[in-house]
């Protein structure tokens, strides 16, 4: 099958928390990509994607660096207002990068930032340590993506990146911290790397969306970096795919990923972890 765009895919109204949570109550799986720049943020768009992330993944996919750590609160502000200006109807989720929110105050002061540049949500990486400072931001209108599992931003910690929640006390954590953040005000739980019995038991234990990405077929939604849609990373993690190769064009890549996440066919098995 050939993807073309067709106009019924586009997203025709603006997507807030409240169409992620219904969305989750009535079993409809949402998509998520991570992308930088506003073409891209307008073709996501296009092909339906609820949620745009503008990741600090952009160290590694656009800035050459070789972890996140580098990433700056100007390099992602100026990507924020990109992608902002590319899609009017996606829910935008602006990442806080390394060491910009080491405490509740500092949190305050960068995540005003990243909305005032046109998020509608922050994310920031971490498991209960994090809890006041989600619940300071939530209860002053800021509306936070909790990131645990392999949470990038710790990979000097982690000694690379590996694989999160893999022995029953680990799992039994992460699958802790995942309750504690939704109780302090998180909106959304991202679930990075763990394997997918915890990704389908946290995202059943939780009333907020999760969204998985190495996290299995049954978290409410997944996510990935378009640098991985499209086959420009040199070395693909195994919970990516390249959809290019199997489509004409970057719009068809973006359907296809968008059809097979709703569908249910992506993640494969060969995509997940055990
Ligand atoms: O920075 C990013 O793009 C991310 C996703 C890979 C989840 O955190």
């Amino acid at each position: 099958m050939v993807y073309s765009g067709s106009p019924d895919s586009a997203l025709t109204k603006k997507i807030t928390i409240h169409t992620l949570r219904k969305m989750k109550e009535q079993g409809e799986k949402f998509v998520t990509v991570s992308l930088y720049d506003a073409p891209m943020a307008n073709m996501a768009e296009r092909c339906g994607a609820e949620v745009v992330l503008v990741g600090d993944s952009l160290g590694m996919t656009v800035l050459g660096y070789d972890s996140t750590i580098p990433v700056t609160m100007e390099q992602m502000i100026y990507h924020i207002e990109a992608v902002k200006r590319g899609n009017q109807k996606s829910l935008i989720i602006g990442d806080l990068p390394f060491m910009t929110y080491a405490t509740p105050e500092q949190a305050m002061i960068n995540a005003t930032r990243v909305m005032q540049a046109g998020a509608h949500m922050i994310k920031i990486e971490g498991g209960r340590w994090l809890a006041p400072t989600i619940s300071m931001l939530s209860e002053r209108g800021i509306p936070v993506c909790a990131h645990i599992g392999l949470t990038p931003q710790f990979v000097n910690k982690f000694g690379g990146f590996r694989v999160q929640g893999r022995t029953p006390e680990s799992a039994a954590i992460l699958q802790e911290d995942a309750l504690i953040l939704e109780q302090a005000g998180a909106d959304i739980v991202l679930l990075e790397c763990v394997p997918a019995a915890l990704g389908r038991s946290i995202t059943a234990s939780l009333k907020v969306p999760t969204i998985g990405i190495g996290a299995g077929r049954d978290t409410d939604a997944q996510v990935l970096v378009i640098n991985d849609i499209l086959g420009l990373t040199e070395h693909p993690p195994k919970f990516s795919k390249n959809f290019l190769c199997e489509t004409a064009d970057i719009k068809g890549a973006l359907l296809k990923y968008v059809q097979d996440v709703k569908a249910g066919i992506f993640p494969a098995e060969e995509h997940m972890f055990h």
